[in-house]
């Protein structure tokens, strides 16, 4: 579809125009210049493919990596309600990708997936490429809705039922919450429509049911939209698992998800959609100073493994959910 495509290598499945690639008219050309004159290009792409690819700007300072997620007219969102730990970089809405040890492969999701409002974009700002692996492979939502078998379709349409367990084997309460007050903590899980409790010995437990499969706002799409792979217990090593379940107890497992009628998920559908995901993966390299800027509905991102200095910064905005209708 789009010419710039053939000028970068990646791996991606037949038919993927993931992500459109976008370059300066005159070399050296700041992002933040570029912006005003870019817009309606990269609206038109994100909305038929979902994300861009911006190449061989000028972005000198993360501040300028701000300026520009900024220019698209919403403010940046703070990271609410994490499921990971991750830095602020900046005063306002940049963070670090999240700090997952390097071996580690983060799988596809959606930002925020996994509660009831989300960012709408996001955006990363590669500044130091890491020499050995790191990319952020991205997938197209839609079309991983339409690969999944019909019969997981149906066992996920009414929704999934996340658990989690703070505390010391996950990120504490206090810091997914951002704040050392239980009263804070209740008003935001009622906004949230999240069922919450305090256990005897002080830790939270939350249980929050929330969309497998979404409708994108403007295109009107569906959309395969949550984190249950991520959250369900077979996401974690096998003897991880094992030690856990026996030390804790399946209920107080950090995290697990459950059908919307609270019953268990056989790991033989994770790996159903787990394959369904690897099938729709686009893959390419960073290059410092690349800015990718996603719809985070139409699109899912990942995180490689990687070796040595790796720094890419994320930004989002533009919060959007279904808390009033779901
Ligand atoms: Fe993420």
């Amino acid at each position: 579809m789009n010419e710039t495509l053939t000028r970068f290598e990646r791996t991606a499945p037949t038919g993927s125009d993931l992500p459109v690639l976008i370059t300066p008219a005159s070399a050296g050309q700041l992002l933040t210049d570029a912006a005003f004159g870019l817009r309606h290009r990269i609206d038109e792409a994100l909305m038929l493919a979902g994300g861009v690819l911006l190449r061989d700007f000028g972005v000198p300072t993360i501040e300028s990596f701000q300026q520009f997620a900024a220019s698209f007219g919403h403010p940046l969102l703070k990271y609410e309600f994490a499921s990971t730990p991750r830095s602020a970089v900046s005063a306002t809405g940049v963070y670090t990708s999240t700090e997952y040890p390097a071996h580690q492969h983060i799988p596809l999701h959606n930002e925020q997936a996994y509660t009831r409002e989300w960012p709408m974009k996001i955006w990363f700002h590669c500044v130091t490429a890491s020499p050995v692996g790191g990319e952020t492979p991205i997938a197209d939502s839609r079309a991983i809705h339409r690969r999944m078998p019909q019969r997981i379709r149906s066992l996920f349409e009414p929704g999934i039922l996340y658990v989690r367990n703070y505390g010391e084997f996950d990120v504490p309460w206090q810091k997914v919450f951002n704040t050392d007050s239980r009263a804070e903590v209740e008003a935001f899980c009622r906004r949230a429509g999240i069922r919450w409790e305090w256990k005897p010995d002080g830790d939270l437990r939350t249980q929050q049911l929330c969309q497998a499969v979404e409708t994108h706002p403007a295109t009107g799409e569906k959309l395969w939209f949550n984190q249950a792979h991520l959250f369900h217990v077979s996401n974690l090593q096998a003897e991880v698992r094992e030690s856990l379940e026996e030390l804790l107890g399946i209920e107080n497992l950090p995290r697990n998800v459950f059908f919307a009628d609270g019953t268990r998920i056989d790991d033989a559908i994770f790996d159903e959609v787990r394959a369904v995901l690897a099938a729709e993966t686009v893959s390419f390299r960073w290059q410092e100073g690349d800015v990718l800027m996603l719809d985070n509905m139409l699109v899912a991102h990942a995180r490689a493994p990687f070796q040595g200095p790796r720094k890419v910064v994320v930004a989002m905005a533009e919060p959007h959910g279904n808390l009033g209708n779901f």
